[in-house]
């Protein structure tokens, strides 16, 4: 279907063999004896080079075709004489589809810095480190779905328009159908929200959890994979207001099922990219070590590939939240002040702490788990003890938590003193207080984050750069 790829090409080439190449050029050089012309289609990391003869095409043709210009190439393939490629295409014709005047054009063939990048996000795509990026998303998606539907999960399909704080966090995005400079009021002169599209309230999902749940307590296992959303302080490498999560939801798993099932997923689609993504993985190492050889031999972080194959060989480490308190209170940063945020048995970790924990004192994945009630969401299963919640998030390097999931409070009466307890009226929440009265279950889940997957496997420093069009405070273009 369509033209051939690129990359389908370099696989299967016969010598000889007429192709049709349709690509955007990355690069052309003259010399005395040839034209070269380096064309990218996005399918492949790898460009394929066309040649033609110095005469072959007027000078008028050869000017129009600069860095980001858009061909169809015709002509043969042939072997080729020049080192870092075997083959490449002697060419018969010519057709521009697009020219890109090099006097506007901003991807010249030079280093751009990913802040600039950032600020043309409509035309990242087509840099090689983008190139690379996308496809290793894209690959990691793939094995999300893969992987579920390969261990008995449906894909359940949860509102992005609800009436629900999922997290109880307030940090969501309205959505209203009012005309907010002059909105329909009640007596009281409070906004009428019945008049709403809805009839009430709504904002943008930050989870697709809560309607997971009654997708499990009828499915038994099922898994959201989705775009959510955070109206939260994101000026952060590892925040964005839109990001997109996975989360399964299992019927009859307890935490420590959860635990394996959260290990399992997440090394099977690491392991998933480093089979299928090769290519892309060794460029980015290789902008990874060229990078960092500025900086002194220790300070350099350890090879992508061998970082991801460390992953997904070694047992994560699983500890409760009190004995990760104890270890961080012990710890030389903490005697020495190090730490910029006070760590006691109460406090939510921040995410120095999470990285002493995995990068310096582990220094492998860990799951910690059994976290203060008063520091986690509503929903998660108390302990007998009642002081601590049936919590985990999983921790990696770089990275800090990448999961966050818990068992679920599967007790009616447990749970709705929890929604009195934070504030939720519990008329709000009624379908979902339902299904603790009508053949509740034990049942656990969790959310990854997406992006921070993404990220820790290109070895991104800043999670913008890992999504196609991030959304940041004051960044949205288009
Ligand atoms: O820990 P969180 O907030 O958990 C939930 O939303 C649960 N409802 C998940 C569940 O149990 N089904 O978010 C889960 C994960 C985090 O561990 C993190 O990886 C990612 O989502 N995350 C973000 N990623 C990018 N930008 C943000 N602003 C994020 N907030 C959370
Ligand atoms: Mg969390």
């Amino acid at each position: 279907m369509g033209p051939v790829q690129i990359k389908q090409l370099l696989q299967s080439a016969e010598i000889g063999q007429p192709v049709e190449i349709k690509a955007w050029v990355r690069t052309k050089r003259e010399s005395k004896n040839a034209i070269f012309i380096a064309l990218n289609d996005g399918s492949t990391i790898h460009n394929i080079q066309a040649v033609a003869e110095p005469g072959q095409f007027s000078d008028s043709i050869i000017r129009l075709i600069t860095t980001g210009s858009c061909l169809k190439v015709t002509g043969i393939l042939v072997e080729s004489l020049g080192s870092g490629q075997s083959v490449e295409v002697k060419i018969q014709e010519i057709h521009i589809y697009g020219t890109a005047d090099p006097e506007q054009y901003p991807l010249q063939p030079k280093k751009h810095s990913l802040e600039f990048l950032r600020e043309i996000a409509h035309l990242r795509p087509r840099t090689n480190t983008f190139s690379a990026i996308l496809r290793i998303r894209h690959a990691l998606a793939f094995a999300v779905h893969k992987y579920y539907n390969d261990n008995g999960f449906f894909y359940l399909h949860t509102p992005i328009i609800t009436a629900s704080d999922a997290e109880g966090a307030g940090e969501m995005f309205r959505v209203t159908s009012l005309d907010m400079e002059n909105p329909p009021r009640d007596e009281s002169g409070q906004i009428d929200y019945k008049e709403d599209f809805f009839g009430r309230e709504t904002n943008l999902t930050v989870s697709g959890q809560l309607e997971g749940e009654l997708g499990a307590l009828a499915l038994s296992k099922i898994y959201t994979f989705g775009p959510t959303f955070r109206a939260e302080n994101s000026n952060t490498t590892r925040h964005l207001a839109e990001f997109w999560m996975i989360e399964p939801e299992m019927a009859f798993f307890e935490l420590e099922d959860n635990m394996n099932l959260a290990e399992d997923f997440v090394k099977y689609v690491i392991r998933y990219a480093l089979e299928h993504c090769a290519d892309d993985l060794d460029f980015l190492e290789k902008r990874q070590a060229d990078e960092e050889k500025s900086k002194p031999q220790n300070d350099r972080s350890m090879p992508l590939s061998e970082k991801l194959r460390f992953v997904v060989d070694n047992p994560f480490e699983r500890l409760t939240y009190t004995e990760a308190i104890d270890i961080l209170v012990r710890s030389k940063p903490h005697k020495e002040k190090k730490f910029q945020y006070h760590v006691e048995w109460g406090v939510d970790l921040q995410s120095e702490h999470e990285r002493y924990l995995v990068e310096k004192h582990f220094k492998k994945p860990v799951i910690l788990t059994n976290y203060p009630r008063a520091i986690k969401s509503f929903y998660m299963k108390l302990d007998e003890d009642g002081k601590t919640v049936r919590a985990m998030d999983v921790l990696f390097p770089g990275i800090g938590e990448i999961i966050g999931g818990s068992q679920r409070e599967d007790n009616y009466d447990k749970l709705l003193e929890r929604v009195h307890e934070i504030g939720i009226e519990p008329e709000n929440l009624w379908w979902y207080l339902e299904t603790r009265k009508f053949g509740t279950a034990p049942h656990s889940g969790f959310g990854l984050g997406f992006e921070r997957l993404v990220q820790f496997v290109t070895g991104m420093g800043n999670i913008r750069d890992v999504i196609p069009f991030p959304r940041y405070p004051k960044s949205a273009e288009f």
